[in-house]
């Protein structure tokens, strides 16, 4: 076979020419002269047309022997054709040779609903099913959009360690490991130590696997994701808005211009997507509380929920309903800053003028994503630092470098993390985000 090996994706540049594609048969139908193969190649479907007067005999003998997933070489000239099946579709292969290299044993996932349970199962054999192909490749677009913007911006990228000594979201979420005899724990975040970066680079981003042991079984938490957390200097909590929202909707627009292909294979309604340009309102916690208890008083229902919205105390944090009635009253995503000091984690930014408030914020996606962005303007003062590691009792010894850091040139700084798995569900239009990573890790599953 000489004819040029080409991607299904570039098609679209060899029409009339004859090319060779490597891929797996994703289907097969066909009748007396013809046999139809879907063929698949990671980047794309094509439809590969048979014709037994066009392939040797051998040839259009292996065309009906192929079963789905046998892995293929196909030769044939490229034809443009508007109604050709495929993704991106439109065109299709006229068939002049065809080379079978592994005959798949018959295949555990037909073109038929099964359960999830199974499908997770088989998540190893699962993830060529095109819609878990689309996922994936939105969430590449996501990772790369995400680079590109900090690369752009003037963030540098200084990774953090996954092996910490310390909890820095909580104590009730981490994983414990042995480090040669002395407890550790696998990173929650790495801001505390770009926090110490940001002093020798101004702005940098980290971006890698976190860990958590949620207790919770829900649509939105997984025990192993993905964060990127950039951090900056000079930086207060209304810049930080400024930032993110430049930032998130940078990600959502080039999601949108590049992968409309597989946006179409979610069948995701993009409406709502394509108003994602900045500026995103913003509005305080005490705001919120009252548009959530008000609500609650007309008995007002949460979109998507069977119930009405629950009524809420002041200083309570929010629940899923709440995050999606309040979202739900925007056009855009929503920033919901100034929470209650208790609910947040003990490095915020306690208001000048009224300490039970801190100077975070929240990032609310649209359509019941609920929260994709966590963050907040920093304790830039060491005294109030160590009374809130006191007040949270947590240990000393393992923070004193990171208390150092407001003894040597101390200055505002801020800083948020983004999720890499919830905005890969928000911009799919998942409804949970054990489909938005490869070999996602549960509660109660870690296999494969
Ligand atoms: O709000 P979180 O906990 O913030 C932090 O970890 C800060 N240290 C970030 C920073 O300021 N540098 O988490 C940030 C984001 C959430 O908004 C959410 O998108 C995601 O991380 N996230 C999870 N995603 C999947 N599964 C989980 N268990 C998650 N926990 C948080
Ligand atoms: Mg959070």
């Amino acid at each position: 076979m000489q004819a040029p090996i080409v991607t299904i994706r570039a098609l679209h540049e060899h029409v009339d020419q004859e090319v060779t594609i490597q891929g797996w048969c994703y289907a097969k139908t066909g009748k007396g002269k013809l046999v139809f193969l879907q063929v698949r190649d990671g980047t794309g479907v094509c439809q590969a047309v048979v014709f037994r007067g066009n392939v040797a005999e051998e040839d259009f003998d292996i065309a009906k022997a192929v079963t789905q997933e046998s892995s293929l070489i196909v030769r044939g000239i490229v034809k443009a054709d508007p109604r050709a099946p495929g993704i991106p579709g439109g065109y299709e292969i006229d068939v002049r040779g065809l080379e079978a290299l592994g005959i798949s044993d018959p295949y555990p996932i037909q073109p038929k609903e099964h359960g999830v349970e199974f499908l997770m199962q088989n998540r190893h054999l699962w993830l060529r099913s095109s819609r878990q192909w689309a996922v994936m490749r939105v969430r590449a677009t996501i990772v790369r959009s995400i680079r590109d913007w900090l690369d752009n911006h003037g963030f540098l990228n200084v990774d953090t360690p996954i092996i910490t000594p310390a909890a820095a979201e909580g104590t009730t979420t981490l994983f414990e490991i042995d480090y040669h005899g002395e407890p550790a724990y696998l990173a929650q975040t790495g801001q505390l130590y770009n926090e110490a970066n940001i002093f020798a680079f101004g702005k940098v981003y980290c971006f890698g696997p976190t860990f958590r042991a949620e207790k919770s079984k829900t649509r939105r938490h997984l025990q192993e994701f993905w964060m990127v957390e950039p951090e900056i200097a000079f930086c207060d909590l209304d810049q930080l808005m400024e930032i993110e929202e430049q930032f998130v909707s940078y990600i959502v627009q080039r999601c949108l211009t590049e992968c409309a292909p597989e946006l179409k294979v979610l069948e995701r309604d993009t409406t709502a997507l394509q108003r994602v340009i900045a500026p995103f309102p913003r509005i305080h916690y005490d705001d919120a509380v009252e548009m959530i208890n008000a609500a609650a008083a007309r008995g007002e229902l949460v979109p998507g929920y069977p119930d009405p919205v629950p009524a809420i105390e002041w200083g309570d944090d929010f629940g899923s309903p709440h995050e999606t009635y309040i979202a739900a009253q925007f056009d855009k995503p929503v920033f919901v800053h100034h929470y209650p000091t208790q609910v947040k984690a003990f490095y915020m930014e306690p208001e000048a003028n009224r300490p039970e408030v801190c100077r975070s914020v929240d990032l609310l996606a649209p359509e019941g994503y609920g929260e994709i962005t966590g963050g907040s303007e920093r304790m830039s003062d060491a005294s109030k630092l160590l009374a809130a590691i006191e007040r949270h009792h947590l240990p000393l010894e393992p923070y004193q470098w990171y208390v150092d850091l407001r003894r040597y040139g101390s200055v505002v700084h801020s800083g948020f993390g983004l999720g890499v798995e919830r905005t890969v569900a928000w911009i799919c239009g998942l409804d949970h985000v054990r489909e938005t990573i490869a070999f996602p890790r549960m509660l109660t599953t870690m296999r494969p």
